[in-house]
Order: structure tokens, then sequence, then C-alpha cells
């Protein structure tokens, strides 16, 4: 198996299978955040959050390019993509802290199950997987209660520039009525972006968008524990 260097970037965008655990802890997400209401998830990729989610009550939709690929192509997609992502974190274990998952095996094992599920029900509730991209989404205006949207924006800054990150913003403030919630705020080495947060921050509030930024108590990449808050337009 072909083990990256310390300089390799993850080339490609990881398809990333993250599960209701991850997304809970991340994004610090209460019942009343959950039950009853309707959420974005965009990125989707093959996380499990919008299978497990509605299991609780949430109306979930996922939104994500890779929905447009055959179903049976996918589900395969998702684990390879998972091995792909596990291989990466544990050569770079350092990177990383291991509170939340312990050790790569058990993240390996957390992600399988995350993709497995998340390959499940994409074929039992297609509809809740709405094939699109950033930084235009096939919604109406105030269509979700929540968005949450992790390990695209500033993870990618490397590939995706400012100008992309403000219009996703403006994007997925615009077809949510609550709050957006992102994280990390770093790259997938592990660099903070607090120049481009920054930029972001002050063009959103320009345009009558209050961000705040919020701690979190998940934190994988060391000193990822913040995630960017963009509240109800005040205009
Ligand atoms: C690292 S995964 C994150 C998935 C999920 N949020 C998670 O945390 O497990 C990144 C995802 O972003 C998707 N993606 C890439 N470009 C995108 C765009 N312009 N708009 C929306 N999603 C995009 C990729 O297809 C990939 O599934």
């Amino acid at each position: 198996m072909k083990h990256p260097t310390e300089t390799d970037a993850l080339g490609e965008f990881l398809i990333s299978a993250r599960s209701l655990a991850e997304y809970h802890a991340i994004f610090e997400l209460s019942e009343a955040d959950l039950r009853g209401r309707r959420i974005l998830d965009c990125p989707g990729g093959a996380a499990s959050f919008a299978a497990e989610a509605a299991a609780l009550d949430a109306d979930v939709t996922a939104t994500d390019p890779i929905y447009a690929r055959p179903a049976a192509e996918l589900r395969e997609l998702a684990r390879t993509e998972t091995e792909r992502g596990s291989a990466y974190a544990g050569a770079h274990h350092t990177r990383y802290r291991w509170d939340f998952y312990g050790d790569p095996d058990n993240l390996q094992s957390v992600r399988l199950s995350a993709a497995t599920r998340f390959g499940a029900d994409l074929m039992a509730h297609p509809d809740r997987y709405v094939a699109a991209q950033l930084p235009a989404l096939p919604f109406q205006d105030n269509s979700f209660d929540l968005a949450l949207s992790s390990h695209l924006l500033f993870t990618y800054a490397d590939r995706l520039d400012a100008d992309f990150h403000l219009a996703a913003l403006l994007e997925l403030a615009r077809v949510t009525h609550g709050e957006t919630r992102l994280y990390p705020l770093v790259d997938h080495t592990g660099h903070p972006q607090d120049d481009l947060v920054t930029y972001l921050q002050k063009s959103l509030h320009d345009k009558g968008i209050p961000t705040t930024l919020r701690p979190t108590g998940y934190e994988f990449h060391h000193g990822a524990t913040t995630m960017l808050v963009l509240h109800p337009n005040q205009n």
C-alpha cells in the first residue's frame, strides 16, 4: 500500500463517512437542534448523519456532487474512500489527537460502519440525497432550519479560493433560515485558516450576516476546537 509522505497533500476531495456521533461532537448538536428540524448536510459525502438523524426524527437533506453517481458505485466508493482516508490519518497520526477515536484502527472501524449505513440508506431513501454542488444549491430560500458543513470549506483551502468560500457561505445562508455551522477552520494538513476566516467574517458582516466563532469539544487536528457559525441575515 502507498503511504503518503508527511508533505503529501490529500489529493482530490476525500469522500469521508462521518457518523452522527461525530457530527454531534463536532457541531455540539442538542436534541432541540435535531428533533423535527429541517437540516441540510452539505457536503454529505458518505456520512451516515442523514440516516441516523432521521431515526431521531430530524428531516435531513444531504447534498454532494457525488450523489449523481449510481448508488451501487457510490456504496463501493464509500468503502474504498474510507480506507483511503483512514490510511492517510494513520500515516499522519502525529497531526491528530486521538482522544475521540482512540487509535487509527478504531477510526477506520467507526468510518466503515458509517459508510455501510450511508450505503444502505442511499438505497432505501434516495430522496434524502440530492446531487448538487456549492456554490449553487437547488433549494428555495430558507428551506432549512439548520445547515451543517463539515470538511470541505477551509479543509480544501489549498484548491478552493476565498471567492469560492464567500459564494458558498452566502449560498448556505440563503437556503437556511437558522444557523449555518462550519467545521473545521483548519485545512487538511491542520494549518489554521485564520486570515480566510477573518476575511469571510468581515465580508458576511458587510452583507448583513452576523457570524460568531463557537468552541467545540471535538478536536482531531490539533487546535481545531472552533466552528464558524453564520446567523440569520439581518437585512
Ligand atoms: C471530506 S468529505 C466530507 C463529507 C462529510 N461532511 C463528512 O464530514 O464526512 C468532502 C466532500 O465534499 C464534496 N464536494 C466537493 N466539492 C463540492 C462542492 N463544490 N459542493 C459540495 N460538496 C462538494 C466531495 O464530493 C466530498 O464528498
